[in-house]
């Protein structure tokens, strides 16, 4: 009998870019004999009364949800009613908050960045004094990040002591980090995707407009063949936040060396299709199919 999953992204992010790849993963889905219901977060609220939780729908409950969004609250309401969420709620809670990506990383052994995370400001930053110790540690130029962000958008160089305040000034009611320059990858990461313990596509990403390679902000793809390093690192990586899929993002030390940037728990597919003609959806159907048939 084939298995039910229901496809879930977010209801008001519904850009074209999002309704084509939608479209992208319920025709992967369907060729490996799932039944799918495609379905917004907002047509699936959580709701408690009566001394229980549940989710207001009368769909009969699916065999496994592709869990393309972030709500968090609907994912572990899901996986509480004993559904298996390809991502699970954990792993994007993870990836999700940069702060807690490294610090969950960093507890085992990961090579990463040098990282502080901001002390958590209630009404208004009125001391600043742990950017003296920013300071003693990053120098500068340093990056600040905020914690809840994407496509380089909230990923900010700062130069000199003025920027420093200002943005921490600027950022002080969302939660950030500061970070140390690493000046080896201006402009360069590499993309490395990863389902299950295998990475099933890569590329290289540059700019040379930018210190950040993100391709929104101006970065090109490559193709690239990773190392085994990197490989390992990736899949590491994605194994420690507890991630069926990931994309991971690794930049290049001094020597090339891998340094683990972020962990992308709802990697977009289409610009690694466009660049190495890999259709992930086909390994990360392959690997639900696999998983929810054992
Ligand atoms: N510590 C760093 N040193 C140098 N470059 C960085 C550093 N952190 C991020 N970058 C650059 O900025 C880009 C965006 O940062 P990232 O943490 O991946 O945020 P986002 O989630 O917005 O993609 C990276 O792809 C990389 O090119
Ligand atoms: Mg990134």
């Amino acid at each position: 009998m084939s298995k039910r999953g229901w496809i879930i992204y977010n209801g008001n992010l519904y850009t074209k870019k999002f309704a084509e790849q939608i479209k992208w993963l319920r025709k992967t889905a369907e060729t490996f004999d799932f039944e799918i219901d495609v379905i917004a977060n907002n047509q699936l609220l959580v709701a408690m009364e009566e001394g229980c939780a549940r989710i207001l729908t009368e769909k009969q409950k699916p065999d496994f949800v592709f869990f393309w969004d972030k709500d968090l609250f609907l994912a572990r309401q899901l996986e509480e009613q004993g559904v298996r969420l390809f991502n699970p709620a954990k792993a994007i809670e993870i990836c999700d908050d940069k702060a807690l990506t490294y610090l969950q990383l960093a507890n085992h052994g990961i090579r990463m960045p040098k990282t502080i995370i901001a002390p958590k400001v209630f009404v208004s930053l009125e001391d600043d004094s742990h950017l003296g110790q920013v300071i003693e540690i990053l120098s500068f130029p340093m990056v600040i990040k905020e914690t809840f962000g994407s496509f380089g958008e909230q990923v900010y160089l700062i130069k000199n002591e003025q920027q420093l305040r200002q943005k921490a000034k600027e950022l002080q009611h969302k939660p950030h980090l500061f970070q140390e320059y690493i000046a080896s990858s201006y402009g360069r990461d590499v993309r490395l995707n990863v389902v299950g313990d295998r990475v099933v596509a890569a590329m290289l990403r540059k700019s040379d407009q930018d210190f950040r390679a993100n391709v929104t902000a101006g970065g090109k793809m490559y193709r690239y063949q990773p190392t085994e390093e990197e490989e390992k690192l990736a899949v590491r990586c994605s194994q420690i936040v507890g991630a069926d899929f990931a994309g991971v993002d690794l930049l290049f030390g001094e020597n090339d060396e891998p340094i683990l940037c972020e962990i992308n728990s709802n990697a977009h597919f289409k610009n690694i299709y466009d660049c190495t003609g890999v259709d992930i959806t086909k390994d990360m159907m392959a690997f639900i199919k696999e998983t929810i048939t054992e």
